[in-house]
């Protein structure tokens, strides 16, 4: 196995991290608790939202997002409108909310939902539209919030991959009704593994927090983290406490964010600006680099309305050229350059769906980018050597591939 000099991914574990972990350790305090809470708020202020509900993963947050539309009047088996190219969490969390994943084809050049056919596919049942900015990539907000209000549906923005993405002067994941971060190690945020929703309603806050606890009955910000060892004194009275632990009043899940989590997530978000400027300065030098290559290989352009959010660089091997995606993908991985596939089409090449009828050439750019996509990483460890590196390996391949048929 050949050392990565380019690996997807990186950590980068601060001083206050480990402080805080200690004193985690020291003081036994492990599950959620005081530095959820102070994580959450300093999250929503770094984004710009007014609540943050932390979770244990990008998928639990992009699923709960969804089930607090159970509380806003959506039924089970409701429609969901999501892109058919994203990591496949995006749809696994529609399913796991309770809801159907309608899919719409994705477009070439941004790589996200296409807004021209979304209004073709809205049914009575159509209850959201749930975004995916992939890679980072701002999708046209402005046409999803016009079909959204025209047929009153919620819109969900799955920001996985978006830290550091502005659309015309806005952060990404403050422009639906509801918006969910993922703060796995590959992200610019990390706890490790979790994942954080975020909503300017303090009613939806309330019943996120609700449903990561089993759907328990006290919702409010002071008690919900502990509600395993206490009671809600503002709802409960003496008389009603002893039965509040084991009050439900909605189907919940079990996914809390713990103080482990918290605590390195409070470290790191010391160092966001840092990270994502370094992470975009990377980004854009690879975009630029790889023009050279138009004739072969394809990538995405920062319009001057927005900031992509720099999560990995992604590239597409175009038709009619002489190599393959997975030779390329095999000469990058020989030369210690970590690549990865550009995720598939949800809704046609990931086998779980094949129950819900969707058939091969239904959605002809997700599908292409899900066979000849790829992406690798572009993070803080990342410098220009690396990426000089990177650009010479894809020369060396190309000139070898054309000398060779
Ligand atoms: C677009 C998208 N949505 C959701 C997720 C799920 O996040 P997690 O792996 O934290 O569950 C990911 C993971 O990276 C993702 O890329």
């Amino acid at each position: 196995m050949v050392e990565m000099r380019i690996p997807f991914g990186t950590v980068s574990i601060t001083e206050k991290s480990r402080e805080l972990v200690q004193d985690c350790l020291d003081k036994g305090r492990i599950s959620s608790g005081r530095l959820v809470r102070e994580f959450e708020e300093k999250f929503a202020d770094l984004i710009g939202s007014k609540e943050a509900v932390a979770v244990s993963s990008g998928t639990d947050a992009d699923m709960l997002a969804l089930a607090v539309l159970h509380d806003l009047g959506a039924k089970r088996g409701d429609e969901i409108i999501v892109p058919a190219l994203s990591f496949v969490a995006t749809g696994n969390a529609v399913l796991h909310a309770g809801f159907t994943p309608v899919f719409v084809d994705v477009e070439r050049e941004t790589l996200n939902i296409d807004p021209t056919k979304i209004e073709s596919v809205i049914t009575e049942r159509t209850k959201a539209i749930m975004v995916v900015h992939l890679m980072g990539k701002p999708v046209a907000m402005d046409e999803i919030k016009e079909i959204a209000e025209k047929y009153n549906l919620y819109v969900i923005e799955d920001a996985a991959e978006a830290y550091g993405a502005v659309y015309k002067g806005k952060n990404i994941g403050t422009l639906g009704n509801f918006s969910a971060f993922s703060l796995y190690v590959a992200h610019v945020i990390t706890t490790g593994e979790g994942g954080i929703v975020l909503t300017d309603s303090e009613q939806y806050a309330e019943i996120l927090r609700s449903l990561r606890s089993h759907g328990r009955a006290c919702k409010c910000k002071q008690c919900v983290s502990n509600i395993t060892s206490g009671y809600c004194e503002k709802r409960f009275s003496d008389k009603e406490r002893g039965d509040i632990r084991f009050h439900f009043e909605r189907v919940g899940y079990s996914c809390k964010m713990n103080e482990l989590e918290a605590a390195l997530g409070l470290g790191t978000l010391e160092l966001y600006d840092e990270i994502v400027n370094k992470r975009h300065t990377n980004l854009i030098m690879m975009i630029e680099r790889f023009q050279q290559f138009s004739e072969y290989l394809w990538t995405y352009q920062e319009e001057d309305y927005e900031r992509i959010g720099p999560h990995a660089f992604p590239f597409v091997v175009k038709e009619n050229v002489p190599f393959t995606r997975d030779e390329l993908m095999l000469f990058l991985e020989k030369n210690a350059i970590d690549a990865r596939t550009l995720f598939s089409s949800i809704p046609t090449q990931c086998g779980g769906y094949e129950f819900l009828g969707y058939k091969i050439g239904d959605f002809p750019n997700a599908e292409y980018i899900g066979r000849n996509g790829i992406h690798i990483g572009v993070h803080q460890d990342v410098n220009e050597a690396d990426i000089d590196w990177f650009v010479e390996t894809v020369e060396k391949f190309l000139k070898k591939a054309k000398t060779e048929r």
